[in-house]
């Protein structure tokens, strides 16, 4: 895979200087991960490095970018066009720095809210990016969902999404649905009482 690792940290470079330093955290949270769970350091990398690209872009930039690629844009993307940065960056990996991979494509696209079946590249991408060491100070679960992801990548994700979702609805908020049918995926794997026999 020929990866533009110096055009992305060239991006990542002109961000505002917080998501850059954001992005370098998860960065040292993928390295840590990638080899316990024997997955392609390169790939976990390039997905960190390009997931928050389009971060700082406001929501009408998102939602007019959205359109003008033709991306879906489901009812809670409308109301949250926040949750769009994944995909719209995942767009520009893809068409503006020339990479092909798809688990890498799929690991910024869906690095906010998860997607079901997604790869273990998607799932380090994922997690890294929940487990910046300044996350976890100030959301005290983390630590936990950490301690997991040392073991097992679908147990931290589910403690992830069990806290995550839990204070949405707590909060009455609008719950992505793709969160939803991830989580109960993942669980109905993870528990033999949920197998289809
Ligand atoms: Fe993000
Ligand atoms: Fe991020």
């Amino acid at each position: 895979m020929i990866a533009p690792f110096k055009e992305l940290y060239n991006s990542v470079n002109k961000l505002p200087k917080e998501l850059g330093a954001h992005i370098e955290r998860s960065l040292l949270v993928g390295q840590q991960l990638a080899p316990i769970h024997q997955v392609c350091l390169d790939k976990v990398a390039l997905g960190i490095l390009a997931h928050d690209l389009a971060r700082s872009t406001t929501d009408s930039d998102l939602l007019n970018y959205a359109r003008k690629y033709h991306l879906p844009i489901n009812r809670v993307e409308l109301c949250h066009p926040m949750l769009l940065h994944g995909p719209v960056a995942a767009f520009w990996l893809e068409n503006q720095y020339g990479v092909s991979d798809a688990e890498v494509i799929e690991s910024v696209y869906w690095h906010t809210v998860g997607k079901r079946s997604m790869s273990d590249i998607a799932k380090l991408v994922f997690l890294s990016d929940k487990l910046d060491a300044q996350k976890i100070v100030r959301r005290p679960f983390l630590s936990k969902v950490m301690d997991l992801a040392i073991i097992n990548l679908d147990h931290a994700i589910v403690e992830y999404l069990n806290n995550v979702l839990a204070s949405l609805f707590k909060g009455g908020y609008l719950v992505h649905p793709e969160s939803l049918f991830f989580r109960n995926e993942l669980l109905a794997n993870m528990k033999s009482e949920y197998r289809e026999t």
